[in-house]
């Protein structure tokens, strides 16, 4: 999950202007999230970012391929070479003081950290609590949103022992696979630029080929009326939803499997 290789490999995304500095990501990028656990994070611009980043916050840029450019065939040869879809790929930065760094959490994406300046201790582990997450979670989270369906509803108050830790300078690449328990420490000052894949899961594009084929249909363009009306009302409208729901199984012979296919290429 570690490459370690020289930094001459990477000197076309150091090229990137915007990854120069400190400052001068800040100038590309419009807001910025900034970290300092136990703080809630918080949104920095400018010369505000710069000020909280000196005073140990952490700099989380994210989605920057909004704004710079370049960083955008990146993405697209990562997609290509993985055989993702169209569009799966963002890159986010990150930017750490010496002894900061990210507390245990994991990630929706499939992360490739790759680290431009200063060295950084990554330490990993499996994770037995949600599989295949839809959503990031951290430790001592509640699992309030989506991830409510697919845990138990809180996270562990600590990071599992990690399995793997690992020092890393100038030029290495970390891959952090979907849902890894993961937390990092900057050794020195650290400047790191993460390309993200996120081809979404498969429930996504089955559930858009499913609208499309209820569209077509005259009757699920109706609108639940009278739910909470009259008992009468009520009634007629559970009757109505019934039979709709008898419906699915013939919808779902009609699904176009080419169709969500090619939504998942970004076609
Ligand atoms: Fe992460």
């Amino acid at each position: 999950m570690i490459y370690e290789g020289r930094m001459e490999r990477l000197s076309c995304l150091l090229a990137i202007s915007a990854f120069e500095s400190v400052e001068a990501l800040v100038r590309y990028v419009p807001e910025l999230i900034m970290w300092n656990r136990p703080q809630l994070p918080r949104i920095a611009r400018g010369k505000e970012a710069l000020k909280l980043y000196e005073e140990g916050w952490t700099i989380y840029a994210k989605g920057i391929e909004q704004f710079v450019s370049e960083v955008k065939p990146f993405l697209q040869s990562l997609e290509n070479d993985l055989g993702l879809g169209a569009g799966s790929g963002f890159c986010n930065v990150f930017a750490s003081k010496a002894g900061t760094g990210a507390n245990p959490h994991f990630d929706y994406a499939w992360g490739f950290n790759i680290q431009l300046r200063g060295t950084k201790s990554w330490y990993l582990t499996e994770n037995q609590f949600a599989t295949h997450p839809t959503e990031s979670g951290g430790v001592g989270d509640l699992a309030e949103g989506e991830d409510r369906f697919y845990t138990t509803g809180v996270y562990p108050k600590e990071m599992p022992s990690p399995t793997m830790e690992k020092t890393i300078g100038p030029g290495s690449v970390v891959f952090v696979p979907r849902g890894v328990w993961h937390r990092t420490a900057a050794c020195e000052d650290s400047f790191a630029v993460s390309l993200d894949m996120d081809p979404k899961p498969w429930l996504d594009w089955v559930l858009k080929e499913i609208r499309n084929c209820l569209l077509a249909r005259e009757q699920w363009r109706e609108c639940p009326l009278g739910v909470r009306g009259s008992q009468e009302d009520r009634e007629r409208a559970l009757n109505k939803l019934q039979a709709l729901l008898k419906d699915l199984p013939q919808v779902s012979k009609e699904l176009n499997v080419e169709s969500i296919l090619s939504m998942a290429r970004g076609d």
